[in-house]
């Protein structure tokens, strides 16, 4: 059994997960709070947010077990840093701290995709990018179908992870960017529910806000915009390069 597993904010790695579940013919399971993985192949597709693993990929990582595991990063082509490999590592701290195999690493990729910070209406994926283009998906589903031990390439490679990365990411994050709510909002809760930390109350972002822009996202009434800080997206843009896909198989 194949399944594709995907966090996603603001909808970019969500768009990779669907190519990938379309060419692999699999079932397309969104990480969530209590989501888990046991046995079987799984691709997890996510974000790279701070060269960094989403928390909730973290924890979803940490309490799976599927007997091989592809990881997709998906990034905004500034710096992925090690992600894949900071994947792997939360999968097998987890299975050893519950006695369970270490998943198999089946393969992975770096994506590269629009900034979430960047985007003219920040949160929205736009229509007309496809970031995980035909070819790449169609190798990952090929690699899903039939798995095999591979390597996601080695720790400091080409991209190396900067020093600043770990340093107070969520804070930074939200330092240079801010959620406004404007009057459309009608109180809905729809946002409230898709947080995946837990601290968006009705377009209101709380304290453990990671600015994954979900809330933007889906947000049926359009009343929130993320607004990135005028240094920080000068600084985005001079550091955005074009890359292309890196697989390892
Ligand atoms: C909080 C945050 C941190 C990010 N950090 C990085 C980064 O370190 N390097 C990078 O290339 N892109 C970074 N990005 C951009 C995302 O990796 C990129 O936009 C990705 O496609 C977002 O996927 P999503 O829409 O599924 O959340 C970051 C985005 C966010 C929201
Ligand atoms: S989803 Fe939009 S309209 Fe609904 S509560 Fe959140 S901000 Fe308000
Ligand atoms: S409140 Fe923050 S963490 Fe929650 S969905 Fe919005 S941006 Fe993401």
């Amino acid at each position: 059994m194949i399944r594709v597993y995907c966090f996603s904010g603001a909808g970019h790695s969500l768009s990779v997960a669907e190519a990938i579940a379309g060419a692999a013919g699999a079932e397309l399971c969104e990480i969530g709070g209590d989501t888990v993985c046991e046995g079987g192949t799984a691709a997890v597709v996510f974000p790279v947010y701070c060269e960094d693993v989403p928390r909730p990929v973290r924890g979803f990582l940490r309490r799976s077990s599927p007997e091989y595991i592809f990881y997709v990063a998906v990034y905004g082509g500034i710096s992925h840093g090690n992600a894949l490999i900071r994947a792997g590592r939360e999968a097998m701290r987890g299975a050893r701290a519950d006695g369970r195999p270490v998943p198999v690493t089946a393969g992975g990729a770096y994506i590269p995709s629009g900034h979430s910070f960047l985007e003219e209406h920040a949160g929205a994926a736009s229509d007309s990018e496809e970031p995980c283009a035909g070819q790449t998906a169609r190798l990952i589903a090929e690699r899903l179908r039939e798995p095999r031990p591979a390597e996601t390439g080695r720790e400091g490679g080409p991209m190396r992870r900067s020093v600043f990365a770990g340093l107070f990411p969520a804070l930074r994050s939200r330092a240079g960017v801010k959620i406004v709510r404007s009057e459309l909002c009608d109180g809905c809760g729809i946002c409230t529910a898709a947080c995946p930390l837990g601290t968006c109350e009705n377009g209101i972002c709380g304290r453990r806000c990671i600015r994954c822009l979900r809330c933007v996202r889906v947000c049926p009434r359009g009343a929130l915009t993320g607004r990135t800080a005028p240094f920080l997206e000068r600084w985005l843009r001079k550091k955005r390069h074009e890359c292309a896909p890196r697989l390892f198989l």
